[in-house]
């Protein structure tokens, strides 16, 4: 990946174009079967880049509560764009596509306009069950005919959808059908150290290309990010599996421990949560623990903790983890 970024060929792509960041565009708008697309620093840049293209001030998004776009964007929907946001739970990721009809409005004067579904493949979770959940194909799209027979547009939030794609062995373009918009990070299981790719329609990026400027999103030379990325989408796709497997292993290392849940046998992707139900531990204890031992994690809520498993982490790392567990759990 290095090698790929000295190499990058360099332009300015706030002027006439980076073609180092053109083939990026160009090979993410293949992958998910787009128009095209654009580069931007960051996920929670791209999906709020989308949620400003798709609405105007005033109108009402639909996603399940958890959502990034819920619950760790900042408040950007309403902060940044004016857009009011109306939640479903659905705690394994699919919505369920008559409660999405239910909470529809009519089109009034008095009511606000529902514009957008926002979806999230795969599915992070509160933490309260397995994360990182695929939500099956035939259950996105049954849920895109219903949403696009009402008139919505669908932005995709695959921050992780190139880890749906391994794990489900569906293509990316099948997966962002679904979707009017799609976003994917190429700095979380792909391993790129910065960069988010949004794709969708000429019309969308057009106005998406807008938002990107005002937010102080374009850069210039950013062939050097890109060749990073285009090296990610070409070689770190298939060993996502590697991931997954290194995640159950993780799984199973938390579940030797009594009060100590992860969902072993319902690991898909790359996440793991644990339910903290050991008397004395909190997750914060846990966290603090376990960092003294080298391991690092996220508490996710008051009763779980967040693990995520990559390309710079290996079974070494997991012999470690079990290690650590053994020792800090010896003491109470
Ligand atoms: C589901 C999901 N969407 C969006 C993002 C935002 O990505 P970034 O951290 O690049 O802003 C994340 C980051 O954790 C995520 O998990």
């Amino acid at each position: 990946m290095l090698d790929a970024m000295l190499a990058a060929e360099l332009g300015d792509d706030v002027l006439d174009g980076d073609p180092t960041v053109r083939r990026l565009e160009a090979a993410y708008a293949r992958w998910v079967g787009k128009e095209g697309a654009l580069f931007l620093p960051s996920g929670t840049m791209a999906n709020q880049v989308a949620l400003g293209a798709w609405t105007r001030p005033g109108d009402e998004l639909v996603a399940e509560r958890s959502a990034h776009v819920v619950q760790w964007e900042a408040g950007a929907a309403a902060a940044l764009h004016g857009v009011q946001v109306q939640t479903l739970a659905a705690p394994d990721g699919r919505l369920d596509p008559d409660e999405l009809v239910r909470i529809l409005r009519p089109a009034s004067i008095h009511c606000p306009r529902t514009r957008l579904l926002c979806l999230e493949q795969s599915f992070m979770g509160d933490g309260s069950g397995p994360g990182g959940r695929v939500v099956p194909i035939a259950h996105l799209e049954g849920l895109a005919r219903v949403a696009r027979a009402h008139g919505l547009a669908i932005h995709l939030d695959g921050a992780r959808l190139p880890n749906a794609v391994v794990a489900a062995g569906v293509p990316a373009a099948r997966f962002a059908a679904c979707a009017d918009s799609v976003m994917t990070s190429l700095s979380k299981g792909l391993g790129a150290p910065v960069g988010a790719m949004l794709a969708g329609p000429a019309e969308f990026l057009a106005r998406a290309r807008e938002l990107r400027k005002r937010f102080g999103g374009w850069m210039r030379q950013a062939g050097v990010l890109a060749g990073a990325g285009l090296h990610a989408l070409e070689h770190h796709l298939a060993r996502l599996a590697d991931d997954h497997a290194l995640a159950r292993a993780v799984a199973v290392a938390f579940e030797r421990h009594a009060g100590l849940r992860a969902f072993a046998d319902q690991i898909e992707s790359n996440i793991v949560m644990v339910q903290v139900e050991r008397p004395g531990w909190t997750p914060e204890r846990l966290t603090k623990a376990l960092a003294s031992e080298g391991v690092l994690t996220l508490p996710m809520s008051a009763t779980s903790l967040r693990f995520v498993t990559h390309l710079d982490v290996g079974p070494p790392d997991v012999e470690r983890l079990e290690r650590a567990l053994a020792r800090i759990l010896a003491t109470g």
